[in-house]
Parts: structure tokens; C-alpha cells; sequence
């Protein structure tokens, strides 16, 4: 199975995740195509049945808690239900110490994109101060990704 893995970030978090989730994914057998949000428009996604998107959490337009600008650049080139019948998972980096009212509720507004676009989320991971807790993340990452193989390989 061809998945798309599209990241966008900041200061590198959501990038780092997206290679733990890819060489996971590969390593079961899958084709993985990463890209940066910023480097894709809205014809890629009828290339892939499946497709998971990951951000950062931030102060974007002016709202804490919000996804990564680049995908409010995507969505205003959406148009129709591009994300129908597609398996679709989505992941997001936060920190719940500094940001607890607002933490990862970039995983919300994702969501919204996704089903204001005819789609639905199969499956989500909410990653709590990725660095400083890289270990288990990056376990907690690992296992994600193992289970997203039967969800949308
Ligand atoms: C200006 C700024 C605003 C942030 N706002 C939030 C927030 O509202 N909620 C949250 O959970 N984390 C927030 N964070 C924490 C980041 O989402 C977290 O550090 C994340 O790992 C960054 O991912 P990245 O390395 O992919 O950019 C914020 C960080 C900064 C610097």
C-alpha cells in the first residue's frame, strides 16, 4: 500500500515523528511518501488511498492551539470531498506544561479540515513535549504506527 505522510512544523518535532512513523510503516512491507505540507497541493491526494497528516501545535491566526499554517494555505486551494473513501489518520506534537488548555488541539482543527472535505479519521496520536520525553515517544510513536497498519495499510 502507497501511504501519503504529509508533516508540517516549526522547529523540527513533527518532521522527526513522520521518519519514526515511515521507516515503521516501510519496514512492514508499505510504500511511505513523505512530504512537506508546504510542498503539496490538493492533486496529490487522488494518487493515495491512504493518508496521514501530522502538525505542530501553535499560536497561528492570532488562536492558540491551532495547526501549522501551510495547511490553512492547503485548504484554500480544497475544493469537493477529496479526502472521501480514503483511510485517514492524523498526528500532532504539543506540550502539555506551557499549553495545558490548548494542548495538541491541533488534532482538532486537523480533524475539521478533514471531514469539512468529505473525509473521516480512522485513527489520531496526540504527542505530549516530543523532546523532552523523546524516549517514550518515540516508543509511543513506534507502536502507533505498527497498529496504523491494519488501520489504513
Ligand atoms: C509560540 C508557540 C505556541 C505554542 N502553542 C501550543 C499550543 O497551543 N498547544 C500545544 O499543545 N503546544 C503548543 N506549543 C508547543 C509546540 O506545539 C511543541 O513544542 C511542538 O513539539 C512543536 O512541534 P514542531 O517541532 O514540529 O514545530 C507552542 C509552541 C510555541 C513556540
Amino acid at each position: 500500500m502507497n501511504i501519503l505522510l504529509a508533516y508540517a512544523t516549526y522547529s523540527g518535532g513533527a518532521l522527526h515523528v513522520a521518519e519514526i512513523i515511515q521507516a515503521t510503516l516501510e519496514s512492514m512491507g508499505h510504500t511511505v511518501t513523505l512530504k512537506n505540507v508546504h510542498d503539496i497541493d490538493a492533486s496529490i491526494f487522488p494518487d493515495y488511498q491512504s493518508v496521514i497528516l501530522g502538525t505542530n501545535t501553535w499560536l497561528e491566526n492570532k488562536e492558540e492551539g491551532n495547526m501549522n499554517g501551510a495547511y490553512y494555505k492547503l485548504k484554500e486551494q480544497l475544493s469537493g470531498t477529496p479526502f472521501a473513501g480514503k483511510k485517514i489518520a492524523l498526528y500532532g506534537l504539543g506540550d502539555s506544561h506551557q499549553y495545558n488548555t490548548s494542548f495538541c488541539q491541533s488534532v482538532d482543527h486537523l480533524t475539521r479540515l478533514v471531514e469539512e472535505f468529505g473525509g473521516t479519521v480512522a485513527s489520531e496520536l496526540r504527542i505530549d513535549r516530543f523532546y523532552f520525553e523523546k524516549m517514550n515517544n518515540t516508543v509511543r510513536v513506534k507502536d502507533w504506527a505498527t497498529s496504523l497498519s491494519s488501520i489504513i495499510g
